[in-house]
């Protein structure tokens, strides 16, 4: 069976993308076909080139305030590299229903909070502003609906006492950079049963 072709969107490090990279690497229903970002100096566009995966960049802010019309240069290599699953991976701009109604059922996110608690910024602050004791990532079929969408993957942490915004943003990604390739590894093979992992050091 061939293996799915998967185009990742970043908006900056992309340390998400490269745990997808890092997985598909070898033994794996999918593979990447396309690492795509809003930012041309996104970071992860050179760790990505460096391993040999095709890079493309659209620069939002050239279209200022026009979305569609940003959306509709960044389908161009999309829709050249043809995937069969879009990873949204750190990508931060908000798409419009327009675009998101292409990919739906084929495009998927993830977001550093225990949806659907904390939709949008700053979910770290929020679940310590809020005294909440477990906190985490979730990847979800995206949905014109931001931060929403059929739920994928849940990863979960004890919120320790001391934790900053920064300590919890950090053993978070660390989850992330688990639960997304799992979640991956399972949608690639039409799986979409939702997967629940739990830190080891909760
Ligand atoms: C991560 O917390 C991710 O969940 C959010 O952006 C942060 C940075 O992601 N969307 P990455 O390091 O660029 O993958």
């Amino acid at each position: 069976m061939s293996r799915k072709k998967v185009a990742i969107l970043i908006s900056g490090s992309g340390s998400n993308m490269l745990a997808l990279l890092d997985d598909m690497q070898a033994d794996h229903p999918a593979e990447p076909c396309l690492v795509l970002s809003n930012d041309p100096a996104a970071p992860g566009l050179a760790k990505a080139a460096a391993r040999g995966i095709d890079v493309a960049s659209v620069d939002h802010r050239v279209f200022g305030r026009d979305r569609s019309a940003f959306e509709a240069e960044l389908m161009k290599p999309l829709l050249a590299a043809g995937p069969d699953i879009v990873c949204l991976a750190g990508f931060m701009r908000i798409l419009t229903a327009g675009f998101v109604s292409h990919w739906q059922g084929r495009m998927l996110n993830i977001h550093p909070s225990l949806l659907p608690r904390y939709k949008g910024l700053d979910t770290h602050a929020r679940a310590l502003d809020a005294g909440d004791a477990r906190h985490g990532c979730t990847v979800h079929e995206v949905t014109p609906a931001l931060d929403d969408g059929p739920l994928l993957g849940q990863a979960d942490l004890e919120i320790r006492p001391g934790d900053t915004p920064a300590t919890l943003a950090a053993r978070v990604l660390d989850l992330e950079h688990r639960l997304y390739p799992a979640v991956l590894r399972r949608y690639a093979q039409g799986d979409r049963t939702p997967l629940f992992l739990t830190s080891d050091a909760a």
